[in-house]
């Protein structure tokens, strides 16, 4: 019985062929293996951690799962449209795309550089863009797109971060108008919005985490596996009436 409800809790994405840009690490590398546990097949890119890309998609491949990594650095438009199309070659079509890769830099607006500030605009918005261009091309009804933004889009309670706020507000607007503009095709477009999760990009025990835990309501930071179940669920066919929707998972950060 028990080998029967397990299974039956792993179906929800069988068939379906997933994208997940940055699955090499922190919380692309969480959802890639989750969408995988729920039956997907799944593809991720990275930019440089090539060898922790192969353990991802080793990983998914020894549970039985169906998985790829492609190379394709997320300032390149060109990489990224080939990306999506490489997965779609090699798995049959797609279905979910998750735009993760991201990058974060802090600092004022005195010295922050031009190169630092065109690097976030690329990896966090315009990436985003040339993936959903792409990516829905290749969907049919019931494809998803799924964004990861952040918290920071509505609430920047420290200074520094300015250029990455504009950057993950961008793309919640982006989401509201994409949501419009594909609803009529029965394709659902969201963003999920975490707050301090432990990764590399943010560590649970780095320089700014014991502020950062001062404004959560738990005081905990979250976990890739956490954001990676409401990614799953955003993905589902039980959540075909969420769209243009940013949600947060964030431990209270902005409650
Ligand atoms: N951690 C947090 O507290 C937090 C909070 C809110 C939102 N987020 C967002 O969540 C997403 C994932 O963050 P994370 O914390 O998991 O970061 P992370 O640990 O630094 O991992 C970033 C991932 O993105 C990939 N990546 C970075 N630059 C890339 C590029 N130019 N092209 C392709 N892939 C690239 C990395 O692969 P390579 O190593 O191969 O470059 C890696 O797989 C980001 O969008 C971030 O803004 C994170």
């Amino acid at each position: 019985m028990t080998q029967i409800l397990n299974t039956q809790a792993n179906t929800t994405l069988n068939g379906k062929v997933a994208l997940v840009t940055g699955g090499s690490r922190g919380i692309g590398a969480a959802i890639a293996q989750k969408l995988a546990r729920d039956g997907a097949a799944v593809a991720i890119t990275y930019a440089s951690s090539g060898d922790q890309a192969e353990q991802v998609v080793a990983s998914i491949r020894a549970a039985g799962g169906k998985a790829l990594a492609i190379r394709a650095d997320a300032q390149d438009a060109d990489a990224v449209r080939q990306a999506v199309n490489t997965a779609a070659a090699a798995l049959g079509g797609l279905d979910i795309l998750v735009n993760n890769a991201g990058a974060a830099v802090f600092g004022s607006i005195d010295d922050f550089s031009m190169a630092d500030y065109q690097r976030l605009l690329a990896v966090n918005v315009t990436a985003v863009f040339v993936a959903a261009q792409e990516a829905q091309r290749h969907m049919k009804e019931g494809g998803r797109i799924i964004t990861i933004g952040s918290v920071n889009s509505d609430f920047v309670p420290v200074p520094g971060l300015s250029v990455y706020a504009l950057t993950k507000g961008a793309v919640a607007s982006f989401t509201r108008g994409l949501a419009r503009d594909l609803g009529p095709r029965g394709i659902t477009v969201n963003n999920v919005q975490p707050g301090p999760v432990d990764t590399e990009m943010n560590p649970a025990n780095g320089p700014f985490a014991d502020t950062m835990r001062t404004y959560m309501a738990t005081g905990k930071y979250g976990t890739g596996a956490q954001i990676a179940s409401l990614v799953a669920y955003l993905a589902s066919e039980d959540a075909a009436f969420i769209t243009g929707a940013n949600l947060k998972a964030d431990g209270g950060f902005d409650a």
